[in-house]
């Protein structure tokens, strides 16, 4: 069965203001938040993405009340009825993010059935950080047919120390930590922005709660927390690939949201490629010009405040038509480099082994049939079929619309010819100018 796919064809110069989405790496964490509280929390910003329909569901089977309103992304979220018993596994495996139900659900109940659950194929990233640790604090835990059983008669403070800064694991195990009485630690802590917009809501809560530097989370759990109104925050990996549609078309896109301190890396290397990037002095809002000839800059992921995993794909693209050689290092998945055969297939000249990539810059590109296997993969594949000759049809739409909610609607509005569309392939289909091309006023900086 397809899952639909995406047309792309050449478009240069993408032009205008654009908005940002809420951040799916943020919402998911927030919403399995609320289940630490009873009573309606409002949550505005929320991007109506299938990740975030999934979350919905698994909420709704746990008894609680909740109203989207798509169209001004407001989610109104009521746990007064909530009850663990009944959790909808089939949502579960669809995303790994809800994997973070097991923290709250395991403080508040003490006893969780939840299956393995799903995600992006980008490594084998396994659960252990966040199992060896609920079992650290006092937990019984088992799996069986593909389904883990978590019980506890009591869960006790703990001081934690993650083999590695993993964000799953930090927000899933600050969670727990937050009702249980006496003082916690996280020690090499994730700090993504992501995880600090969970540590805002948390606060919001009454949660006792803070970063001590360097990356340690000390908590003093407290009895009970209550619900809340939060402002999702931007999401800064659109930002990201905004931006790269504007370096690699050689066009002028403005992000009044993009918040600088989040991607502070990955815009020093595109201004090292010889891209104008222009920040706006409180920090917030980026302007990007892209460069006639832009040079091949190296650069390697690591957590934040590092070069973000996720902007790796797209920032490959950026290698691939640029002149000269680069080398990626992954360090935070072992298979992140999906993508790459699929852009050699364009015409790109991209070397991918184990954690190392070689990209040598070519001066075309060329539009065929690619596979996207996760969502950034898809959003870069997208990006490389502005500035291939011909059309590129990208397979694996479903990655797309799990965090995505309307950046099609935006590169078209900045000028992209790029379609999403449902079903089975149409062979004779092509992207129509008539779709792209409409210029959105920008403001000066
Ligand atoms: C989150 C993000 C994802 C991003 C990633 C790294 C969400 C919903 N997803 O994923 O977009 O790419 O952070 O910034 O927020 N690991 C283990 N054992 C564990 C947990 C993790 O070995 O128990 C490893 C993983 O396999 C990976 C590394 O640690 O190699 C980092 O993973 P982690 O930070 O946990 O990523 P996620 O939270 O899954």
């Amino acid at each position: 069965m397809s899952t639909g796919h995406i047309l792309v064809q050449k478009s240069m110069n993408l032009q205008g203001e654009v908005a940002l989405s809420g951040a799916k790496n943020a919402v998911l964490a927030i919403m399995a938040s609320l289940l630490l509280t009873s009573g309606k929390s409002v949550l505005k910003n929320v991007p109506a993405i299938s990740d975030v329909k999934q979350m919905i569901g698994i909420l709704e089977s746990l008894g609680v009340t909740i109203l989207f309103d798509k169209e001004h992304n407001v989610l109104e979220i009521d746990t007064t009825s909530l009850d663990h018993n009944n959790i909808a596994q089939e949502c579960v495996k669809k995303f790994r993010a809800s994997f973070l139900v097991l923290g709250p659900l395991l403080t508040r109940f003490k006893d969780v059935k939840i299956a393995l659950p799903g995600g992006d194929e980008i490594g084998a990233r396994p659960l252990d950080y966040h199992i060896k640790n609920f079992i650290k604090m006092g937990a019984a835990i088992h799996h069986e047919d593909s389904f883990l059983y978590a019980h506890a008669k009591k869960l006790k403070a703990q001081k934690i120390v993650l083999d590695y800064p993993s964000v799953g694991a930090t927000e899933n195990l600050m969670m727990a930590l937050v009702l249980i009485p006496g003082r916690s630690w996280i020690i090499n802590a994730a700090l993504e922005p992501e995880v600090l917009d969970l540590i805002t809501v948390l606060q919001k809560m009454g949660a006792s709660i803070e970063i001590v530097s360097p990356a340690m989370i000390k908590i003093d759990g407290v009895e009970k927390l209550h619900p809340i109104t939060h402002t999702v925050m931007f999401d800064r990996l659109e930002a990201g690939s905004l931006l790269v549609a504007g370096a690699i078309t050689q066009g002028d896109i403005y992000v009044p949201d993009a918040h600088v301190r989040d991607m502070d890396l990955f815009l020093m290397k595109l201004e090292e490629m010889g891209n104008k990037v222009i920040c706006n002095k409180n920090g917030v809002g980026v302007r990007i010009k892209g460069a006639a000839r832009q040079r091949a800059v190296s650069f390697k992921t690591a957590p934040y405040p590092g070069f973000a995993t996720d902007l790796q794909p797209l920032m490959m693209i950026a290698q691939v038509v640029a002149h000269g050689t680069s080398t990626i290092v992954e360090t935070v998945f072992e298979n992140r480099f999906l993508h790459a055969p699929e852009l050699n297939k364009m015409g790109a000249d991209i070397t991918a082994s184990g954690h190392y990539a070689q990209v040598n810059g070519v001066k075309n590109l060329y539009g065929a049939s690619v596979l996207a296997t996760d969502i950034r993969a898809a959003c870069a594949l997208a990006l490389a079929g502005l500035v291939a000759e011909g059309q590129t049809h990208i397979d694996g739409l479903l990655h797309w619309k799990r965090g995505y909610e309307t950046l099609d609607q935006k590169l078209r509005d900045l000028g992209a010819l790029l379609e999403l569309c449902e079903g089975a392939p149409t062979v004779a289909k092509k992207v129509t100018p008539a779709i792209g091309a409409k210029k959105v006023e920008r403001r000066e900086l």
